[in-house]
């Protein structure tokens, strides 16, 4: 009886244990797939990998190079300069800058492959700030300087940084460093670099304070090292940039509110696929439309070619093929009243000069 009772009881002992062994592994298991699927940017992390390896390709980089899971997330952001890319004859009216930007940035590039520029001084400089008012090319800029140089660009989304779980911004902070070493020449570029790297406030959020002393330290780690990385930034409000990130920035070109000169020049530029009159007075169009930014510019354009399209629309032309469409050019008068009526739109209220420069485009933030 009691060796009856004995193995019975070892018996069942043996299937509990064995029950709460599969139950334990079963909610091991479980945990773990269910924690992979709790975090919540679990499908935007999938979809910035399948990117980056689109990009990669699609950039013709290395594939052999080993990229760790956050080096993934941040080649998401890589630019593709043959699809984005801008050429210099893109940017109107800013010859000097480009011949400037051309002898310190892009020159000391493409020496640094030449056994004749051994001098640490040819190194290319580690920071760039380009600064001036909204809508006059900052960001334009940037792309061109990217394509000129044959680098890689990093078009870096601080948010992409920020808004992760503790730790996780840390890492990716990282990467976005070891990635641009792995594909080096490489640009990091931070536009609005004033809402990141403002001045460091007491208000700042912990994280934020962190992430910020972070990347300054990794960007002196390299600027000590041979790396061919420029971190370059943009910002309309240079004077909100942190004084420690300013130093960094030995380079800082203005981006001003383009002369009567250049906007004439971008007139020119941006109107160079359009079917143009022979006889418009371009320096007079820029004159009356004296103080506006490039993207004013643009707009001022844009509302000229629809004058007339519209034109075209209520002769009952049929744009595509009509002979009147081939005559009707786009005239003196079209880009005179354009000029008038955008300056009607942007004009109303009375708001300082720096609010109307580039009210009226897309990418500008509004002043704070
Ligand atoms: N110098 C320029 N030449 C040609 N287009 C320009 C120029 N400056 C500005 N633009 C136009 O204005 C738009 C906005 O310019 P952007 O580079 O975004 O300005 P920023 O970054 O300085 O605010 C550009 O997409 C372009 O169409
Ligand atoms: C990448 O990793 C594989 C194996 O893990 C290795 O064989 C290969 O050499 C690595 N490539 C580079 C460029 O380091
Ligand atoms: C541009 O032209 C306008 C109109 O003639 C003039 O008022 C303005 O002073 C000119 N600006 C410059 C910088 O020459
Ligand atoms: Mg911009």
């Amino acid at each position: 009886m009691d060796g009856a009772g004995s193995a019975l009881t070892r018996a069942e002992l043996i299937s509990l244990l064995i029950r709460v062994g599969v139950a334990a592994t079963v909610s091991v298991v479980s945990m773990r797939y269910m924690l992979k699927y709790l975090d919540p940017n679990h499908a935007a992390k999938e979809q910035a990998e399948k990117q980056a390896k689109r990009l990669i390709e699609e950039l013709g980089l290395d594939r052999s190079v080993n990229l760790s899971e956050y080096e993934l997330q941040i080649a998401a952001q890589l630019v593709s300069a043959a699809k984005d890319g801008v050429e210099w004859n893109e940017l109107g009216g800013c010859d000097e800058l480009i011949k400037e930007l051309q002898e310190r940035v892009i020159l000391p590039l493409q020496l640094r492959h030449t056994h004749s520029a051994r001098s640490q001084l040819l190194a290319p400089p580690k920071g760039v700030l380009l600064y001036g008012p909204p809508g006059c090319g900052k960001t334009l800029m940037a792309k061109a300087i990217s394509r000129a140089a044959g680098a890689r660009f990093i078009n870096l989304q601080v948010s992409s940084l920020t808004d992760k779980w503790y730790g996780e911004s840390q890492k990716l902070t990282a990467a976005v460093f070891s990635l641009a070493r792995k594909f080096q020449p490489t640009i990091i570029f931070i536009d609005e670099i004033d809402s990141f790297l403002r001045g460091r406030q007491s208000h700042d959020h912990e994280a934020t304070a962190m992430m910020k002393a972070q990347f300054m330290s990794l960007w002196d780690g390299f600027s000590n090292s041979d790396a061919d990385v420029i971190v370059m930034g943009a910002t309309n409000r240079p004077e909100d940039v942190d004084k420690a990130i300013l130093r960094r920035m030995p380079a800082r070109f203005a981006v001003p509110v383009p002369s009567n000169n250049s906007r004439a020049a971008i007139f020119r530029v941006i109107l160079k696929e359009e079917p143009l009159a022979a006889d418009i007075d371009f320096e007079m169009i820029s004159r009356e439309s004296s103080g506006l930014s490039g993207s004013d510019v643009k707009e001022i354009c844009r509302l000229a070619v629809l004058r007339r399209a519209r034109e075209l629309v209520e002769e009952g032309v049929d744009i595509d093929y009509g002979q009147r469409a081939e005559e009707r050019l786009l005239t003196e008068e079209d880009l005179l009243e354009s000029v008038k009526k955008y300056r009607k739109c942007a004009d109303v209220g009375h708001f300082d000069r720096r609010f109307l420069n580039g009210m009226f485009s897309a990418d500008s933030e509004p002043l704070d």
